[in-house]
């Protein structure tokens, strides 16, 4: 990876070990900006930093010029020590708490994305309290489906963000109240994560076109700014076709594609001066890095070779919430021919700690036992339900001791670390433009086990 050999960087740190590429996150940030201001000038990228708030992360992407999306006051602390100026700041989030709310305004950030009626008069009380002003934008739902995981789908009313049109009126008129506390910059949409379907972003970027239309000549001043969020997708089985029938894995168009189905409505009721906020979070660095684990144990059972690992889903979250599917190659035999199925588990005490989908095999299972009939409809059954493949594909040889590199885990992976089963989170190195190899984040020490547990040891 960027000239480093990764089996030799694991014998020196030892496994679990997530790296990233300084390369790759800079070249990413220039893509996607460059991708964007072809099509429109006078756009700004805010990265969300929920996909990977590691300081080295933000530190490389705030030199590239880009803003930056936060979620809740932990993720704002970082942007505001990472050096990022309030008002390249976004703050999202649907249950901010006062004092959350209270911080995005000492300073103001450049706006605070309101979730909510309730909201809205919530950020009113707390600015008139503390004599502070708030920016803000109205974060709207345009009821449509994407197609992607339930789990990161949020366009709609039936998920638990933004608000519905009839809440917008509702807010415009609250905002006639509260004079120069509040000032209303503008529009956002985030319509959910790995959105594969391009007509999501068209329609998307049609609706809030409308909206802010409709909020301009209600009021009779322009927006500052049009948010359109992010959700841009990886394509993750780009290396082989194992992956299950799942259409959101695969993604076969560029930040260019989405760029010219979002910002057209756009253009077309509201020009092409206007400031528009891109909020990418899992494309800016979702292939910047990957996990190396050792395989630790091996069994049989019955013809099946079964690989243990020493990663799980401690350092892989999304492998669990959403069965998601990551490519894994055996790094130290990349050059072997011959190659066998095997099932891959991690080190946890239970069986859902699986790079195979346990839930999803058992709940077919259970279906077929139940209603013999369903077996006409396995096909069907299996690809809605199973997200994972239930063997992976690796040189025939791999064994205890071998490496196994899993792509592509650059967003929403080592942010979700944690430590379980007395497994401390791993370390994350970073290998530089020049070659030089840092960690960016320590392994947990054995000390570490009892962090921020008051105890008398013996
Ligand atoms: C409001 C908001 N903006 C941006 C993002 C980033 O999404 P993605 O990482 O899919 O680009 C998210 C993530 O869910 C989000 O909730």
């Amino acid at each position: 990876m960027d000239g480093i050999d990764l089996v030799q960087l694991t014998e020196e740190r030892g496994t679990p070990l997530y790296v990233y590429s300084e390369r790759k996150i800079a070249e990413n940030a220039r893509v996607m900006s460059a991708a964007f201001q072809d099509v429109h000038a006078n756009t700004k990228v805010a990265y969300a930093s929920k996909a990977c708030s590691l300081m080295a992360v933000l530190d490389i992407l705030r030199r590239e010029g880009l803003s930056l999306e936060v979620n809740s006051a932990g993720e704002l602390h970082r942007a505001r020590r990472a050096g990022f100026a309030n008002k390249d700041i976004v703050l999202n989030g649907v249950a901010k708490s006062r004092d959350e709310l209270k911080q995005a305004m000492s300073p103001a950030i450049k706006a605070i994305n309101v979730d909510s009626v309730f909201e809205l008069e919530r950020i009113g009380n707390v600015a008139v309290e503390h004599e502070l002003k708030a920016n803000i934008a109205l974060r709207l739902v345009p009821e449509l489906e994407s197609g992607t995981a339930p789990g990161i789908e949020t366009a709609s009313s039936d998920t638990k963000f933004g608000m519905v049109v009839e809440d917008m009126d509702r807010c415009l008129s609250l905002l006639d109240g509260m004079g120069d506390h509040v000032h209303l910059a503008g529009l956002h949409v985030h319509i959910g994560s790995q959105i594969t379907d391009k007509s999501s972003y068209a329609e998307a970027g049609l609706f809030i076109a409308e909206q802010v239309e409709r909020v301009e000549a209600a009021r009779g001043e322009s927006l500052d700014h049009i948010n359109v969020g992010g959700g841009f997708p990886m394509n993750y089985v780009k290396y082989n076709d194992q992956s299950p029938d799942l259409g959101y894995y695969r993604a076969d168009f560029s930040h260019g594609d989405i760029a010219a189905a979002v910002l057209p409505p756009l253009h077309d009721r509201l020009g092409r001066d206007r400031e528009v906020v891109i909020e990418p979070g899992r494309s800016m660095v979702c292939d910047t890095a990957v996990l190396l684990a050792r395989v630790e144990n091996i069994k049989h059972r019955g013809a099946d070779p079964w690989l243990l690992l020493d990663a799980g889903y401690h350092t892989l979250m999304e492998a669990f919430t959403y069965r998601w599917y990551f490519h894994a190659l055996t790094a130290n035999r990349l050059d072997a021919h011959e190659t066998a199925l095997f099932r891959m588990v991690g080190p946890l005490c239970d069986n859902g700690d699986s790079f195979y989908d346990v839930e999803g095999e058992a709940t077919i299972r259970r279906l077929f036992s139940t209603e013999p009939a369903l077996a006409a409809h396995r096909e069907l059954l299996e690809k809605t339900l199973i997200h994972q493949p239930g063997f992976r594909e690796l040189p025939a040889s791999t064994g205890p001791g071998d490496l196994i590199a899993f792509l592509d885990v650059g967003a929403y992976g080592m942010d979700q670390i944690f430590a379980i089963n007395g497994r401390g989170r791993p370390e994350v190195a970073i290998i530089r433009p020049d070659g030089v190899v840092d960690t960016i984040r320590s392994a947990d020490s054995m000390d570490d086990q009892y962090l921020n547990e008051n105890f008398d040891a013996a």
